[in-house]
């Protein structure tokens, strides 16, 4: 027997909950970003992340409500995505505070960074890949406003390269799951497509 979860029934509150319990896991897009007056860096996790398109390669992240990250994407057209990996764990949650405008959660945090090559954002230096990317396009959705980045550089520390990709057991992407939980990369099932084959005319 199953359980119904109806949202009409449920506050918006409760079923994001039950949502973000079922929608897992999640990769986590560290968004960095700055005022327009290049005086504050802003930096916090979007677990609502994805990729948009391939060819222009886009990626989106969810603004829920109207937070810092998205003013100053909405301001500057520009942002970084920094691949969370697991040893970032503690400082990304760091920045998940809901600090005022003119904080920086680098500077809090102690979080160290390099120069971006096309973007003012700065990149996390100790994230494994950056992507540097430029607004596309914003939607306004209900509470959320999605934003799409193209991509215009990926810039990958050379050490989690094998065979000319980034791979996953060096990358050791963190995950978001429901509630408090947060998820490591689990076991890796290696499967090739199966390909459609025309029945065999007799
Ligand atoms: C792992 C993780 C994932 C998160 N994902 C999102 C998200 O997808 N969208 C969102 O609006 N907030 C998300 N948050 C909350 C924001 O990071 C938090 O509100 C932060 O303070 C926003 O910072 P800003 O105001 O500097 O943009 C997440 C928090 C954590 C810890």
């Amino acid at each position: 027997m199953r359980v119904d979860f109806d949202p009409e029934a449920m506050s918006g509150a409760a079923f994001f909950r039950f949502m973000t319990s079922v929608v897992v896991p999640r990769p986590i897009a560290w968004v960095s970003t700055v005022t327009p007056d290049g005086a504050v860096e802003n930096l916090a996790p979007h677990s609502f992340f994805s990729i948009a398109s391939t060819d222009p390669p886009i990626v989106q992240f969810t603004s829920i409500g109207r937070k810092d990250s998205l003013r100053n994407v909405e301001d500057t057209g520009e942002f970084v995505v920094n691949f969370s990996s697991e040893p970032l764990l503690h400082l990304i949650n760091a920045t998940a505070t809901d600090f005022p405008r003119n904080v920086s959660e680098f500077g809090f945090a102690g979080i160290g960074r390099e120069a971006s090559r096309h973007v003012r954002p700065s990149r996390v230096a100790a994230s494994p890949v950056v992507l540097e990317c430029r607004s596309h396009t914003t939607l306004r959705m209900g509470n959320s406003t999605l934003v799409f980045g193209r991509v215009f550089l990926a810039a990958v520390h050379e050490e989690y390269i094998v065979n000319g990709r980034p791979d996953a057991e060096r990358l050791r992407p963190l995950t978001k799951l429901g509630r408090d939980e947060w998820g490591t990369l689990g076991g890796i099932l290696h499967l090739n497509r199966i390909p459609y084959e025309e029945p065999h005319a007799e």
